[in-house]
This record gives C-alpha cells, sequence and structure tokens, in this order.
C-alpha cells in the first residue's frame, strides 16, 4: 500500500467510493477544493495502482479537522483507515495542529474503533447532527500534541 497526497486523477474514482460509503458524499468539486486549499492536507490510499481510501486534515488555527475518512468496501480491515489516519496526524502535525478533531455517527462501530485505537477521545455528542438518516454525531478529539506522532 502507498499513501500519498491527493491528485486530480484521483477525484474521479474516490467520488465512486464516496457515494458507495455515504448517503451524502461529497462531490467531486469538494475533492478538487481541497487540492487548491493552502491549510488542508489532503491523502489517498493506493493498493495496485488503484486508490482505495482518503482521508484529510484541514488546519484551523491549530486545531486540525479530520474528514472525510472512508474505504471501498472490498479493502476494509486490512488497516488501509488505521494507516491514512495515522499518516494525517504526522502531515497535520508539521502544518502546526495541536489539536485534532472529527465527527462520527454514533452507530458506526468500525470508525470509533479506529478514531479511539489512534487516541480519539469523546467529548460529547452532537444530537441529530446528521441527515439521512437522522443520527447522533460523537465528536472526538486528540489534544495536545507536542511530537511527532508514530
Ligand atoms: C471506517 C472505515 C474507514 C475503516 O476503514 P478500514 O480500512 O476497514 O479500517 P482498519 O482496517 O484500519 O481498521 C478497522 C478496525 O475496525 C474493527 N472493526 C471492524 N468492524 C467492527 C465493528 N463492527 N465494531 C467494532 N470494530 C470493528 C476491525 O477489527 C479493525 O480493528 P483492529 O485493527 O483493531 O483489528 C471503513 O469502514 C469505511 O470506509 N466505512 C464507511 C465510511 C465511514 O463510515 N467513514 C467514517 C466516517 S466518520
Amino acid at each position: 500500500m502507498i499513501i500519498r497526497e491527493l491528485r486530480a486523477e484521483d477525484i474521479g474514482p474516490l467520488s465512486i467510493i464516496e457515494a458507495r460509503a455515504f448517503s451524502m458524499p461529497w462531490t467531486p468539486a469538494d475533492f478538487a477544493r481541497l487540492i487548491e486549499d493552502g491549510n488542508s492536507c489532503y491523502l489517498v490510499a493506493e493498493v495496485d495502482d488503484r486508490v482505495v481510501g482518503c482521508c484529510g486534515v484541514t488546519n484551523v488555527s491549530g486545531d486540525g479537522e479530520i474528514d472525510n475518512v472512508v474505504v471501498d468496501e472490498a479493502y476494509r480491515n486490512q488497516g488501509i483507515a488505521t494507516a491514512l489516519l495515522e499518516e494525517t496526524l504526522r502531515r497535520g502535525y508539521v502544518m502546526g495542529v495541536e489539536n485534532f478533531t472529527l465527527e462520527v455517527r454514533v452507530s458506526n462501530a468500525p470508525a470509533i474503533h479506529v478514531y479511539e485505537k489512534a487516541g480519539f477521545v469523546s467529548e460529547g455528542i452532537r444530537p441529530r447532527f446528521y441527515e439521512k438518516p437522522t443520527e447522533d454525531a460523537m465528536i472526538l478529539w486528540k489534544r495536545n500534541i507536542q511530537q511527532l506522532p508514530h
């Protein structure tokens, strides 16, 4: 597996993975904006020359908002999201992020497991945050990163 930065040619395959995984997927234009955004670092995982997942962080005044963690269904449970998240934390730290945060549906046990394994801790619930279907969000943080994550 290779982890590298998002390129324009990844947007097509990623949009397909997104549409399969989320009821309100990001559009190709959403991904294209990230490539241009100097405060964001967006990574993809590639297996056998095929883009199979992505994850990214946007630095908002030292807080890193992680979003859109997704892995193609056929490639799940092989450690790909974990590897993407770890590299995103390293890249975010280099960009000046000390605190990372993300939201997740409270029913999304695999994602919550990945985030808690990476050191994220729940700091609360945002009621009815998600649509299609309506569901609460768990707000997770990983705070006070003082050195480059392993
Ligand atoms: C969440 C997601 C990104 C994880 O990707 P992945 O590449 O399969 O993740 P990993 O292989 O790194 O880790 C999966 C972990 O979840 C665990 N897991 C799998 N199913 C689980 C379940 N039902 N309950 C709890 N843990 C579960 C696996 O055992 C593994 O843990 P381990 O490494 O300790 O054994 C993937 O499931 C996905 O794309 N889901 C749809 C999109 C999504 O919900 N994204 C998150 C939005 S916040």
